[in-house]
Formats: structure tokens, sequence, C-alpha cells
């Protein structure tokens, strides 16, 4: 099996995750910026990480995913600054698993990305403020050892051979 861990970073919260990925995941296996990624038929298996932009996944990702056709299998992550189990983040989750219907989506996991200060800082300042702001404090720190301990659960749950 051939493995591809492909992620989308800013400020490098995703990149923590990717490479948690890569550590855990056996066999032939390489770890791509989306920016550089190959194209995903030479892969079994692709673990896809994005950062969440105004409620979908970041759109470099958004660009990737449709690529990935049937017979692939996918594992899901990403970070962002709403809290976890918001629908938010679940809407996002969504939206990247119907980018790719064909494929095998194994799997997802999703924590808290501690979000650029600057841009906080902007947006608080305007009068219209996205809707998961107010949750920003949350990530500070994030991800942290504890999310990548559930992380790497969730991928040893998974009943193939990674
Ligand atoms: C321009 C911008 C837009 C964002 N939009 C959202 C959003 O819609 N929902 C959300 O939960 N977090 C949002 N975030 C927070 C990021 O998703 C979060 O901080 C993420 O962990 C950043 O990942 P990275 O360090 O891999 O770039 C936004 C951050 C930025 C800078």
């Amino acid at each position: 099996m051939k493995s591809l861990i492909v992620y989308s970073t800013q400020t490098g919260n995703t990149k923590k995750l990717a490479d948690t990925v890569y550590e855990q995941i056996k066999g032939e296996k390489e770890i791509r910026s989306v920016e550089s990624a190959p194209d995903p038929a030479g892969y079994d298996f692709l673990a896809v990480g994005f950062w969440v932009k105004a409620g979908k996944p970041d759109p470099e990702t958004m660009n990737y995913i449709p690529r990935i056709t049937s017979g692939k299998k996918i594992f899901f992550f990403a970070t962002h600054g709403a809290s976890t189990d918001s629908d938010h983040v679940k809407e996002a989750i969504e939206y990247a698993k119907n980018l790719a219907p064909s494929a095998d989506i194994l799997g997802t996991f999703n924590c808290l990305g501690e979000v650029d200060p600057a841009f906080v800082k902007r947006m608080s300042e305007k009068e219209q403020q996205p809707v998961w702001l107010h949750n920003a404090p949350n990530a500070v720190g994030h991800p942290d050892s504890t999310d990548l301990k559930n992380l790497i659960n969730i991928l040893s749950s998974f009943k193939f051979s990674l």
C-alpha cells in the first residue's frame, strides 16, 4: 500500500497533524504540502489535512480533493478556530467529504488550531464578526499533545494496515 499525506497550512497547525499522521503510517509513504502535491492516482491511501477558512476547507485543499477518485481510501484531518463539535466544523468536514463522493472515506479527525493573533485582532475590530471568532481564545496552544494523542488513537483504530 502506498500512502500520501497532503496538508495545507498557513501558520503550521495543520502541519503538526500531518507530521503525526506521517509518523504513524507504515509502509511506503510520502508527505507533501498541497501546493506541491502529486497526482493522487499513484497512491492507495490519502490523508488530506486542511484548515477551515470561511466555514469550508481552505481553497487549495478544495481544489485538490476532487482529484481523488474511486478506489482510493481517504482520511481527512482538519484544524479550526470554531469549537470542535460545532455545526460550523461539521459542515466544513462534510463539505470536504462531498468533494470526493466516489472515494472510500475511512475516517476524519479535527481539533482546534490557534488562530493567527493579527487576524483575530483585525476581525474583532469589525462590526460583523465571523460566527466562530468568540471561540478563538480557546484555540490558543492547539494542537497540543492531547490533540496529537487523540489523532494517534483514531489512526490506530483503523482495521487496515497503516
Ligand atoms: C483568513 C482566516 C479565515 C479563517 N476562517 C475560519 C473559519 O471559517 N472557521 C474556523 O473555525 N476557523 C477559521 N480560521 C482559523 C483557522 O482555521 C485555524 O487557526 C487553523 O488552525 C489554521 O491552520 P494552519 O495553522 O494550518 O494554517 C480562519 C483563520 C484565518 C487566518
